[in-house]
């Protein structure tokens, strides 16, 4: 018999824990009972989007952090300053934008010394799994703009053969919409944390901010 944690090969799908309609505030509630992959098990709490429902502009990150899984809430932690910083120097308000992951639980691995709680990349089917939450917060909030964070957002977003270097910086069609709505990609704020050259790496991240800042102002 199955017990309801015993994912088959390719089962992993946070669908049947979607509510059915509702408005953000239901999606929020429903996602904090998510166990569509077995990340869940192992992470505080589910981190939902935050921000307004009529936001222009939502930002995608890849998944919490250990202080986003601590408070709750999007980029809170370190990268989450830095991205503050750069959206402020890109002249685009966060507090106007809808902030979310494409997985909604931190995946990690405990270091052998210590309780240090190290970052680990979810895998595509994790990320397959959790994308109808994004799905959802994106349909609820239709934004003109949706700003890929990362490689895990682009793939989330575009499909696997989405590749940041390549990719970033450019106005992109949203998938699968009818209307204007555009996807533009950059580099994940923990990227430059990690970079060698970091204030060539954070440039290259306010001005690909800076065409987001274009569109949402019309000259794009
Ligand atoms: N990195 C992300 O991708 N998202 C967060 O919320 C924090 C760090
Ligand atoms: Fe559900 Fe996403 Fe969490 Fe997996 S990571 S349990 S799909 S919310």
């Amino acid at each position: 018999m199955s017990r309801p944690d015993d994912y088959g090969a390719s089962a992993y799908d946070a669908t049947p824990f979607l509510p059915h309609g509702g408005g953000l505030e239901a999606y929020r509630r429903a996602a904090e009972g998510c166990r569509g992959c077995p990340l869940y098990e192992n992470a505080t709490r589910t981190v939902f989007g935050k921000g307004d429902a009529s936001a222009r502009i939502v930002l995608v990150g890849e998944q919490p952090g250990d202080q986003e899984d601590r408070t709750g809430e999007p980029f809170v932690g370190p990268a989450g300053r830095l991205l503050d910083r750069a959206l402020e120097e890109a002249g685009i308000d966060r507090g106007a934008a809808y902030v979310t992951n494409a997985v909604k639980h931190f995946k990690f691995t405990v270091a052998e010394r210590g309780k240090r709680r190290i970052h680990k990349a979810p895998s595509l089917r994790e990320v397959s799994a959790c994308r109808p939450w994004m799905r959802a917060e994106l349909d609820l909030v239709r934004p003109e703009v949706v700003v890929a964070l990362g490689a895990t957002a682009g793939k989330a977003l575009l499909g696997s053969s989405f590749r940041v270097t390549r990719d970033r910086g450019s106005v992109m069609p949203m998938p699968g919409s009818d209307d204007q709505r555009c996807v533009v990609a950059t580099v994940h704020p923990s990227a430059i944390l990690r970079a060698d050259d970091r204030e060539s790496a954070y440039a290259g991240l306010v001005s690909d901010l800076k065409v987001v800042a274009r569109v949402l102002d019309g000259r794009a």
